[in-house]
């Protein structure tokens, strides 16, 4: 018989090359041995392992090979998906109500009509059906375009191939949750973290045979594009989709008022437990179809939703550390390396301590006990720290008044609307002299929502930068590939997908390109404004011209905060070198009238006064969804003014003097039919 030392070395041996052949097979999605080969070496493998009791954490029977792929194929989604922003209680409640009856101008004391529905923690997909014929499943990707995973989401028993129903549309995108229960995930709780990354990692393999084996589940709720255009509320469409054949959640509510809703969400935390899969919160969807269209969304969340979170879970572990990070705006925040402590499945080594005051305030020190706190998928934080049993030897933490970075002088700004300090402390350092805001500006740059760099993470923006292959954006374009195929971790495969994200990336619309510079105050929205307002990136460029830039002020949504921002971006010459840099590498696109039929098309509107049954928030969603513009002053640029109850005489007067067409309410309702 084979002796144990002798057989210990021929399994480590096997466990390299199964190693070697996963790789190869998951990740590169190219073999280089034949399946039967790969399941031959597994299978000895196993053996070995029964016979003599080895274990190893790169074990067939450990990871089953569950290594997702990253080779799907990407799609475009007709209809983006969007994701939703959190409430955490009743305050935030009220907020979320408040806002939405403002947009809607209904009176205070309207109360909405809402569809509840448990946030299940899974992973969300998109099934495209025609003619009642499943066509393709997409994952979610990042909102406009997903993964054709196909074949794995139809190994799904919950997901028909056919719908034969009459008042099934034509064509319809249905939409979901796709996840694994409970009683299903203890069976290989120890190749994953949690139920959800085990429905995340089995719905991505690349052979849908492996996504057969995981039992997963769907439930339906919500379409994306859909034919049918006659469809009346949320409720009456998840009646139907049960209709069709599709599970839907049998948690589901119809609910009138926030009291109501208070009451169900602890009705349902109670029994969260009980149940056999997780959910994180209550969705809260705004039941008519007619307002919801109305109130329209906000960059990636609709304003007519919200998920309403579960109180998180707590646990108690020590501060080994306090590390002060740096953000891309400079922003120093101190965050605890902690103990690693399992909350909710989820392994947990930092917490976030906010701020400098929130140190003072709960006098938190190296060495305390402390109870943490995880809510979602934000990141944890110190609730409280345990005086009893602090040790005598423990000192204050002295917040540092320098960057820790670069060394620069820190600042807390005087934020002139609260006439207040911020509780914010910020490195000085503009442009790209501080190594820290640098890496975080660079991380910016290539995420999702920027050039959408695909596989290049943030660990890789670190790595690169640690050994000196990039130091600025434009870098990324003069990437030495060459050094990067002999790194570790590195294969020619990987190399060459990441030349091609890479090149992918050039391609770029105007308002894109200004958001992955990163400058403070110009996010997503201000980067929409402002590449409209600019039409051509040589108006971005033309900023730097001191009288140029003032003109921003007039688009309506800049105000002084991003103006003075922009200015400070403009004035540091190492910020021109960089995007001048970047001109030259990227094709930046002119901005894309977004509804060139629309019936304002091009026509510049301001306002004046109140106006009546209307918000000014919706009156301009409903004139630039009609293809117009919004201004907040007067200029030459200004085609009519909207006069309502009690207007600025001034703005009129400027208005008529500079003959630009001063309308009311009615006409303008005229104009939009
Ligand atoms: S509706 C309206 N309904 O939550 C846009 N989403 O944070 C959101 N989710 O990506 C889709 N249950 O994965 C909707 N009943 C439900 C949901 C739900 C879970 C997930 C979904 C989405 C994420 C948004």
């Amino acid at each position: 018989m084979l002796k144990k030392s002798k057989a210990k070395k021929e399994y480590k041996e096997k466990i390299k090359q199964y190693k070697k052949f996963s790789k190869h097979y998951f990740e590169d999605n190219a073999p280089i041995v034949s399946d039967h080969d790969f399941d031959f070496l597994k299978k000895e493998i196993l053996d070995l392992e029964k016979k003599f009791g080895f274990t190893d954490k790169d074990s067939p029977s450990k990871t089953l090979g569950f290594k997702p792929s990253k080779n799907f194929k990407k799609y475009p989604h007709r209809v983006k998906m969007l994701s939703l922003a959190n409430a955490f209680n009743e305050e935030d409640l009220i907020n979320f109500e408040k806002k939405i009856v403002n947009f809607l101008n209904l009176n205070k004391n309207f109360e909405f009509e809402y569809s509840a529905e448990p946030k299940i923690d899974g992973i969300s997909a998109s099934i495209t059906y025609k003619s009642g014929k499943l066509i393709r499943g997409l994952s979610r990707g990042n909102g406009d375009e997903g993964e054709d995973i196909t074949p794995n989401l139809k190994t799904i028993s919950d997901i028909p191939h056919y719908v034969d129903h009459k008042d099934f549309p034509d064509e319809i995108d249905i939409r979901g949750e796709v996840f694994i229960q409970n009683n299903d995930f203890e069976k290989m709780k120890d190749s994953f973290a949690n139920p959800r990354n085990a429905a995340s990692g089995s719905l991505r393999q690349k052979d849908p045979k492996k996504t057969s084996i995981i039992p997963l589940k769907f439930v339906a709720y919500t379409f994306g594009f859909s034919s049918d255009q006659t469809m009346d509320k949320q409720t009456n469409f998840l009646i139907k989709l049960k209709k069709w054949g599709f599970k839907t959640s049998e948690l589901n509510k119809k609910i009138i008022g926030i009291k109501n809703l208070l009451t169900n969400h602890q009705n349902i935390e109670k029994k969260r437990f009980e149940l056999n899969y997780d959910i994180d919160g209550i969705v809260y969807k705004v039941n008519d179809f007619e307002l919801q269209k109305r109130l329209g969304f906000v960059t990636n969340a609709p304003r007519w939703a919200i998920a309403h979170k579960f109180s998180a879970s707590k646990s108690v572990t020590e501060i080994l550390n306090i590390d002060i990070q740096v953000g891309r705006t400079g922003a120093l925040t101190p965050v605890a390396k902690v103990k690693p402590v399992n909350i909710g499945g989820v392994v947990v080594s930092n917490a976030t301590l906010h701020n400098e005051e929130e140190i003072l305030r709960k006098d938190i020190r190296i060495g305390d006990t402390v109870k943490i706190e995880r809510a979602g998928d934000v990141i944890p934080h110190v609730i409280s720290v345990d005086l009893s049993k602090r040790k005598k030897e423990s000192k204050k933490f002295i917040f540092p008044s320098n960057c820790p970075s670069c060394g620069s002088k820190t600042i807390k700004e005087f934020n002139s609307q609260t006439k207040k300090y911020d509780a914010i402390r910020r490195c000085t350092s503009e442009g790209f002299k501080c190594e820290k805001i640098s890496i975080e500006k660079i991380k910016h740059f290539v995420s999702k929502d920027a050039l959408n760099i695909d596989g290049f993470g943030k660990k890789i923006v670190q790595n690169f930068w640690d050994i000196g292959l990039i130091k600025q954006p434009q870098d990324i374009f003069n990437l030495d590939f060459e050094r990067i195929s002999n790194l570790d971790g590195w294969g020619s495969l990987s190399v060459d997908n990441l030349k091609k994200s890479i090149q992918k990336s050039k391609n770029i619309s105007l308002d894109k390109f200004i958001f992955s510079l990163g400058i403070r105050h110009i996010g997503q929205e201000n980067a929409k404004l402002l590449s409209e307002f600019l039409k051509i990136k040589e108006n971005f460029f033309r900023l730097k011209n001191k009288n140029y830039i003032e003109e921003l002020i007039d688009i309506d949504g800049i105000g002084e905060t991003q103006l003075n921002s922009l200015k400070m971006f403009f004035n540091e010459k190492i910020n021109l070198d960089v995007i001048s840099n970047l001109s030259q590498s990227l094709n930046i696109q002119n901005f894309k009238e977004k509804n060139s039929r629309g019936k304002l098309k091009g026509q510049v509107f301001m306002f004046t006064g109140k106006l009546s049954n209307i918000s000014r928030a919706e009156a301009k969603s409903l004139i630039e969804n009609n293809g117009g513009k919004i201004v907040s002053n007067v200029t030459n640029k200004l085609d009519y003014l909207v006069i309502g109850e009690k207007p600025t005489s001034k703005k009129v007067d400027l208005a008529k003097k500079n003959k630009i067409k001063v309308i009311d309410q009615k006409t303008l309702e005229k104009m939009l039919n």
